[in-house]
């Protein structure tokens, strides 16, 4: 891999502003250990997947799952011409994982657990999980002006659908629940947040993270015949808050939440075994040596 290759240079994509701060704040709280067999739920195109598999080093393989074929592909071609050998990525969905019990020292989730369909089946499938995701609150700005809107237009089927979309975000209570039903222990809770800028309104509505990730939820909100009149006012509306107040500012609120299985019904259960075989490994070295 080098800089002018144009190889290297096709799979060396950015990842979005959004994503990153989260893969910022998860970094921030992560220990880094020797010796762990990690796995990234959600890994998408490979964030944080190629990082994690870096930043922990040769020692430590790491796993990317998703279901999303077109996002496994360039993943997997990045692992190829990065020539990253302690990765490997696999088309799967984290409900249903193909692997045995207990081989994951650590389960990474950025951005991951508010896209599962159904996050309780995933948290069953986990032993030890570290994670983050969108929570309540997420970009509270736009979604007031978006009810704002919808009252405006008189549409109330509209605002019960946003409502509903709207009470699938996380709160850090649920988020917790969910893990200790599966049978977790909390381990660590961190709380923090940042903002998305734009110009305005118009500039949000073209942001490529606001089309790939966010514009086809919202359109299930509309019916497709009062789509323009309500996306229209919608961007009215964000590009007035927006030279009022100098930028377009939302709020993304983030929650890093860490749980190892819990030891309550089995003394002698993985998480003591996790333990002692971090205290035993930590020492080692790097089993390769660099090659240059
Ligand atoms: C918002 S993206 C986050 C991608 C990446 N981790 C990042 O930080 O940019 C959520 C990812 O979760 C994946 N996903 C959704 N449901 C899934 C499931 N049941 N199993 C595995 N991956 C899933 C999506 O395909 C998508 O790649």
């Amino acid at each position: 891999m080098r800089p002018n290759d144009p190889e290297t240079t096709s799979v060396f994509d950015e990842v979005s502003l959004c994503a990153a701060g989260f893969g910022l704040f998860l970094f921030s709280h992560l220990e880094l250990r020797s010796n762990l067999n990690i796995l990234d739920l959600g890994c998408g195109t490979g964030f944080p997947l190629f990082e994690l598999a870096q930043v922990h080093g040769a020692s430590c393989q790491v796993t990317g799952v998703d279901v999303w074929k077109q996002g496994v592909e360039p993943a997997r071609l990045k692992g190829a011409i990065s020539q990253c050998s302690n990765v490997r990525i696999l088309e799967a969905d984290a409900a249903q994982l193909p692997f045995e019990d207990t081989i994951f020292d650590l389960i990474v989730s950025n951005l991951g657990v508010n896209n599962f369909s159904d996050p309780d089946a995933v948290f069953a499938e986990c032993f030890r999980i570290v994670l983050t995701t969108n929570l309540m609150g997420h970009m509270s700005e736009f979604y007031a002006i978006f009810h704002q809107v919808l009252l405006e237009l008189q549409i109330s089927a509209f605002l019960e659908r946003l409502q509903v979309h709207e009470a699938r975000r996380g709160t850090k209570e649920a988020l917790s629940g969910r893990l200790q039903t599966a049978g977790f222990r909390l381990s660590k809770m961190r709380e923090g947040r940042f903002h998305l800028r734009y110009l305005d309104g118009s500039a949000f509505f073209d942001h490529w993270l606001t089309k790939v990730g966010f514009l086809d939820d919202w359109r299930q909100i509309v019916d497709p015949e009062e789509e323009v009149r309500v996306f229209a006012l919608l961007e009215a509306r964000l590009n007035q808050m927006a030279r009022a107040s100098g930028e377009l500012r939302l709020t993304v609120p983030m929650l890093y939440l860490e749980a190892e299985k819990s030891t309550v019904s089995s003394p002698n259960c993985v998480a003591d075994i996790v333990g002692g075989k971090f205290a035993d490994k930590k020492d080692q070295e790097c089993p390769q040596p660099r090659r240059w």
